[in-house]
């Protein structure tokens, strides 16, 4: 690889043709110097992820378009750089591989696991600023651009933090692969997990069923000879990273060009998408992400409309590349049964056949009477239903879920099987900017999407 900006074919494409055009949700760095000396360093840097394996995911979500695998993606809403420990990495990994084993099972097809992980650092915020009592600072825009601290120092943006934030992507990179390759991602491993899950859950009996199955199927599978010791598919896994592309000065350091196919990849994470408010036709962070060749994504929100969806497909995708381009909708519990299924059916018109991810978050944030930011488990749940009924009637392919969610015993999201309350929010409330489900709501989640998948399997056979 090597950084030397290609005479692309994307008409009129650099790394930094983006500098032209718009952008929003900028952060003003004070010392125009510094940030372009930081920006040259970084170009210096060995990338972080390799656009082979780019490649690798974005064929795993050209299946995933036609119905043949199912995504999971999930993790932080926001990264922090006091939260680097090897337990934290670990407990959201394991707890996605639970899902994945859960879904993987009841979809009967491979789940791609994509983690908010190793480089989610960069946050869109509503407002540039934050008043506290009379005092009014910038807003905290994510650990690589200023401190979440409520103080004037701490809200200054400061391009030393990108160089912190590529090494601590690095060593989460570094941990998540030994962790795929390295034996703790083993089947057998991750279904006693569940099974401990099982048993300590109040939906205890709901789930033994289930988690009975696959124990049998893997006894099965051990006793056609398909064991850890000799079949890499049970003692390994493929994980691909993720994070907003939101930060383009940090992007544009880490694209480099392919020296196998002469094409630019962003090199910061395998997958990068562009959140529901920097996705204007014109503007930056469209600019950017069309000229890279990763598999990428769009956040879509209750404000799109029809037309301007075809349009920044056309742009974004303007070969209708399977695998390229992954939607993710987050319509919110009471919205997406009115906002997606004339979204659905125009691209289906358009003959496009996109990723569809149902990203059952963002659309459902409340404040509680405390003034707590959180979540209902229900709506998240109702609005993945949702998401599922408008992809049945229209004929079009539910490709996956994103979740914001840890694998920490955190109390974010109220709800759930343990009937998280209100009140009970402040004993363990550690999120950064939005809330996250908790290890347990997230596996309750899992069960509840790998039901889904095999309630919806087993009607289209009957059909
Ligand atoms: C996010 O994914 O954390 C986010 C900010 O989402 P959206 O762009 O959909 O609001
Ligand atoms: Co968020």
């Amino acid at each position: 690889m090597d950084t030397i900006t290609p005479a692309d074919m994307t008409s009129g494409w650099t790394p930094h043709s983006w500098r032209d055009c718009p952008i929003k949700q900028v952060p003003s760095y004070p010392n125009p110097d510094k940030l372009a000396a930081m920006e040259a360093r970084l170009a210096q840097f060995p990338p972080l992820v390799f656009a082979g394996e780019a490649r690798n995911l974005k064929a795993q979500l050209a299946r995933a378009s036609k119905g043949q695998a199912f995504v999971l993606q999930g993790g932080d809403c926001a990264e922090s750089f006091g939260d680097f420990t090897a337990n934290i990495i670990r407990d959201t990994f394991r707890v996605l591989l639970q899902m994945a084993v859960v879904l993987t099972f009841g979809g009967a097809m491979p789940v791609v696991k994509l983690g908010r992980m190793a480089g989610q650092f960069a946050k869109p915020r509503s407002s540039d600023t934050e008043t506290q009592g009379d005092v009014t600072l910038p807003s905290y825009r994510g650990d690589i651009i200023n401190g979440p601290e409520f103080s004037p120092e701490a809200r200054i943006p400061d391009p030393a933090r990108m160089e912190f934030g590529y090494f601590q992507s690095a060593g989460t990179l570094n941990l998540l692969r030994a962790f795929a390759s390295g034996g703790y991602a083993d089947l057998h491993q991750v279904h006693r997990w569940n099974l401990d899950f099982v048993q300590n859950s109040p939906l205890a009996a709901k789930y033994q069923d289930l988690a009975t199955r696959i124990d049998e199927t893997l006894r099965f599978m051990a006793a056609c000879g398909m064991t850890s010791a000799d079949t890499p598919q049970v003692r390994e896994t493929d994980f691909y990273t993720s994070h907003e592309a939101l930060l383009l000065p940090y992007e544009q350091a880490l694209t480099r060009v392919d020296s196998t196919t002469g094409e630019s990849y962003a090199c910061s994470a395998h997958f990068l998408w562009i959140g529901d408010r920097t996705r204007q036709l014109d503007g930056a962070h469209v600019e950017f992400m069309r000229g890279i060749k990763n598999p990428i994504g769009m956040k879509v929100g209750p404000s799109m409309e029809v037309d301007d969806l075809l349009r920044i497909m056309d742009v974004l995708d303007p070969e209708n590349e399977p695998g390229r381009l992954t939607l993710i909708t987050r319509m919110g519990a009471g919205k997406v049964a009115e906002k997606l299924p004339p979204l659905l059916r125009a691209v289906k018109q358009a003959g496009r056949t996109p990723v569809w991810l149902c990203d059952a978050m963002h659309g459902n944030g409340i404040t509680t009477a405390a003034k707590v930011k959180t979540r209902r488990f229900d709506d998240i749940v109702t609005e993945l239903r949702g998401f599922f009924d408008a992809h049945e009637a229209e004929g079009t392919v539910a490709g996956g879920a994103h979740l914001e969610m840890t694998g920490r015993d955190v109390t974010e999201c109220v709800g759930g099987a343990r009937g998280l309350s209100e009140d009970g929010l402040g004993e363990r409330y550690e999120t950064f900017c939005d809330p996250r489900l908790n290890a347990e709501q997230s596996l309750e989640v899992a069960f509840y999407l790998a039901e889904e998948l095999k309630s919806r399997r087993a009607s289209k056979a009957a059909a």
